[in-house]
Parts: structure tokens; C-alpha cells; sequence
């Protein structure tokens, strides 16, 4: 996987992605599909993509007992996408079993989908860490904890913020994958993230990947964000 660029569809229906992606046309990308538009559409909407020849984040983030993680992982691997996740939260068992599950299920002579963990939300701070959820550790101790549980676990890397990698590179290595979302140009409202990024910055940082949703879909011309978001993550002197 090059160090991709990963738009995030988070659209409710398969008209509203098919009138976001014609302005790409004939462009291969790498899509994420959540929760809001796969629980409208299904699986379809995976083999609809993968028809256009786009590869696929399946962003899921599963967190259940291991056996449910592991039969539904087994499903998804029928799929075909390119990469999916679980939360760390669910602990080492529940991450070795998702792996079972997607090795079981992927159709043989395919590739398993690459398994990552999602570490802490971007949209969690470190107060809401202390006062909600009593986590009484800094945010990045969590966070390269939870990214050494993943790696133990057999998984191949993590979701996190562009702003811990250094710590995960230093901690776990280069190979090890982290796909960073949270990304905003200077220009940009926030909205509910919190530990966010430029795409220069998740570039100088070492990222792997970046996962952009809302800076190029909700954009007045997606399709220049994109070019400019692109330009900054590949490091093309604008
Ligand atoms: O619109 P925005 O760029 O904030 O979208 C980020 C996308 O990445 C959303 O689809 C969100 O669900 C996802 N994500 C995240 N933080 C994580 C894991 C996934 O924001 N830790």
C-alpha cells in the first residue's frame, strides 16, 4: 500500500456517493466506507465501488466479545476490500480473533484484507479521556500502548492521530502502518475532531496514510480540495 490518500464517503445513500464520485471521473481512489453508509446500503455498496476500481477502507471499527468479532470478520472478508479495522479498546483476544476471522474468510487465492486498530478517536482529547472514560494516562502513553497491543495482536497497524506517530514509529517501527484521519487544511472549521493535522504535517510526521472526509466532501469544489490536499500529502511545492 503507497501511502495513500483515503477520502472518507460519509454519505447517507449510493446516489449521494455516485454524485460526489462523477466529479472524479475515471479516477481510481481509495475510498473509506463507514458506519453511516454502510448500514444504509450494505454490502452492495463494496461491490459497486469495487467495480469502479476503487480500493477500500472498510471503517467499521468493530468492538465486541472475540467470537462475534471473529464470525463478523469472516463475512467481511468475502468482500474483497483493502483494509479494515477494530477498536484496541476490545484487548488482545478480541484483535487475534479478527484476524482469525479474516484469514477464514478470505475466498482462497485473494488477499486478506490488511487488519489496523483504532487507538484513541481523533475526536477524544485527553480531558474526556481523564473525566469520562477514567483514563488516568496521558493521551499518548494510551495511545502508543493500545498501537503495542495491536502489534502483539498480529495486526499490521493503527488509526490514530498524524500527531502520535513519531512516538508509534519510534516505539514500534517504521513498517508498522498508521492511517491518520483528523486532517484539515489551515482554512478549515474542525468541527468534532480535536487532534488535527495539515496533510504537510501528517507528511513531515511520517504517516502512512491519511483519511480525509469532510475537507474535500463538504468542499465548494471537492475536486480542487482534493488536488490541493494531494499536493500537500505528496510534499508537490504548491
Ligand atoms: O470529516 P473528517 O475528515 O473529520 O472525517 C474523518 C473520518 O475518519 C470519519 O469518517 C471518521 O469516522 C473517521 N475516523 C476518525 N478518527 C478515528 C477513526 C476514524 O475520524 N480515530
Amino acid at each position: 500500500m503507497q501511502r495513500p490518500l483515503i477520502i472518507a464517503l460519509d454519505f447517507p445513500s449510493l446516489q449521494e456517493v455516485n454524485g460526489f464520485l462523477a466529479r472524479f471521473s475515471g479516477e481510481h481512489l481509495y475510498v473509506k466506507v463507514g458506519m453511516e453508509l454502510f448500514y444504509q446500503e450494505g454490502p452492495a455498496i463494496i461491490h459497486h465501488l469495487k467495480e469502479q476500481g476503487h480500493s477500500i477502507f472498510l471503517d467499521l471499527k468493530l468492538h465486541d466479545i472475540p467470537n462475534t468479532v471473529k464470525s463478523a470478520m469472516k463475512g467481511l472478508a468475502k468482500l474483497g476490500v483493502d483494509l479494515t479495522n477494530v477498536h484496541c479498546a476490545g484487548g488482545t483476544n478480541m484483535m487475534e480473533a479478527a484476524l482469525e476471522g479474516l484469514d477464514q474468510g478470505t475466498p482462497s487465492g485473494e488477499k486478506r484484507p490488511h487488519l489496523i486498530g483504532v487507538t484513541q478517536l481523533t475526536s477524544t482529547s485527553e480531558q474526556l479521556m481523564k473525566e469520562q472514560l477514567l483514563i488516568d494516562h496521558s493521551l499518548n502513553d494510551v495511545v502508543v500502548h493500545y498501537a503495542s497491543l495491536a502489534k502483539r495482536s498480529g495486526l499490521e497497524g493503527v488509526v490514530c492521530s498524524s500527531l502520535e506517530v513519531p512516538l508509534i514509529r519510534e516505539a514500534l517501527g517504521k513498517e508498522f502502518m498508521t492511517i491518520t484521519p483528523g486532517i484539515r487544511l489551515a482554512s478549515d472549521d474542525k468541527g468534532d475532531q480535536t487532534r488535527i493535522v495539515t496533510p504537510e504535517l501528517a507528511r513531515e510526521l511520517g504517516a502512512s496514510g491519511i483519511v480525509v472526509g469532510r475537507s474535500i466532501t463538504k468542499a465548494v469544489n471537492p475536486l480542487e480540495s482534493y488536488s490541493r490536499i494531494k499536493k500537500g500529502w505528496e510534499g508537490v511545492l504548491i
